[in-house]
């Protein structure tokens, strides 16, 4: 065992101060990694502020971060996929049972005995596992992916999260050219929707709460962008798109969007407020519309969407920050002034 450096939080309403964690020597399939960045997702503050609770109550002390990029430092006897050297990344998933019909099929995000990258129970160790905000990690290698090394560290870090739940949901919808689709919130998720739809080749749609993003939208790939509390733009778009993707991180109203749909188009919510929504039943019989949910994605998966953020050049717009800038991040994410990320230099935790 060994000790890495890292910063938690000790309550709901605490600040993140500095500590150090406990990391397992690597078994025979572990992949240890140096964490040179780690992304800032909407989640880490839902879990550090305990605002999941009705779902699963957050364990504290608790040490956020699923964006993880790095580079490999020592590998177990039986790892083959990695050398020390080699870069590396994880995402939100570090453990699965390999055997139940979801782990089968490469769908280790609906496996249920996943262990998530933080606040899970920790099966070497005791406890719960911890998150990226820290100096390094050790994993499975079946849940280590491999990052294209043409693309930028800092900005290609949260494509393990907002990039793979965005992308995922897309591909099963089937996303594609000729299909208009809606992206609902220009956030770290939302910004990394407008690419995968623009890269997959369908009309894009931007809807914002934020006329201050208007101009970003464009230039991120939107062919439109609507003002979504403008009920006159919003009314122009009745009953036109074949999916909508809705990636906002609070209450808001859903059913504005869902009557924007064509008969059986499809609203997924990866966004997970913390209170539940509402939703008016008329808006979906009437044109045979769905609404579901979709969580991260398999590591299967995350590979692909890795390779074809290789293939077409594709990362997040960050900021990089300091770690210790993480309280001040956070308070920006909920005043929604970020653009679009928040990436965490990691060499900043060993100044
Ligand atoms: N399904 C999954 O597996 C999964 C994975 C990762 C994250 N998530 C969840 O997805 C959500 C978004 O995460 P994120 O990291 O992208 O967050 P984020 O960067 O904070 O973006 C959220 C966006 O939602 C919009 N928004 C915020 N408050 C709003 C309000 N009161 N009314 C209307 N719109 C509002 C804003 O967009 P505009 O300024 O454009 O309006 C904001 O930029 C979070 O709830 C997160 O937990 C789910
Ligand atoms: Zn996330
Ligand atoms: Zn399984």
């Amino acid at each position: 065992m060994s000790r890495a450096k890292a910063y938690s939080v000790s309550s709901a309403t605490s600040q993140f101060a500095a500590t150090t964690i406990a990391r397992r020597d690597p078994t025979e399939n572990d992949v240890e990694i140096e964490i040179l960045f780690c992304g800032v997702c909407h989640s880490d503050l839902h879990m550090a502020r305990n605002e999941w609770s009705s779902f699963f109550a957050t364990v504290y002390p608790c040490v956020p971060g699923h964006e993880i990029v790095g580079r490999v430092t020592k590998v177990g006897s039986a790892v083959s996929k990695f050398k020390a050297g080699d870069l590396a990344a994880v995402g939100c998933l570090v453990d699965s049972d390999g055997t139940c019909p979801s782990c089968q099929a490469g769908l280790e995000q609906f496996c249920p005995n996943q262990v998530l990258t933080y606040g899970f129970p920790d099966k070497h160790l005791g406890g719960v596992t911890y998150g990226g905000y820290s100096e390094s990690v050790v994993v499975d290698q079946r849940f280590v992916v491999r990052v294209p090394s043409s693309l930028n560290l800092a900005a290609a870090a949260p494509l393990l999260c907002a990039g793979i739940t965005t992308y995922s949901p897309m591909r099963h919808w089937g996303v594609t050219k000729g299909k208009k689709v809606g992206i609902v919130g220009l956030g770290g998720l939302g910004h990394m929707g407008v690419k995968f739809a623009h890269a997959l080749g369908a009309h894009t749609v931007v809807f914002t709460t934020s006329p201050s993003k208007v101009e970003d939208a464009l230039r991120l790939g939107a062919d439109e962008v609507v003002l979504s509390r403008d009920a006159n733009q919003m009314q122009k778009h009745a009953w036109s798109f074949d999916f909508i993707l809705d990636a906002v991180s609070a209450d808001h109203d859903i059913n504005a969007f869902i009557q924007l749909l064509s008969r059986d188009g499809n609203m997924t919510l990866v966004g997970a407020p913390e209170k539940p929504l509402s939703l008016v039943s008329f808006g979906l019989l009437v044109g045979r519309r769905s609404v579901s949910g979709s969580p991260i994605g398999g590591i299967r998966e995350t590979q692909e969407m890795l390779d074809f953020c290789g293939e077409h050049n594709i990362t997040s717009d960050v900021e990089v920050i300091a770690i210790q800038q993480i309280d001040e991040a956070y308070e920006r994410l909920l005043r929604q002034d970020v653009k679009y990320r928040f990436s965490i230099d990691m060499a900043s935790l060993k100044g």
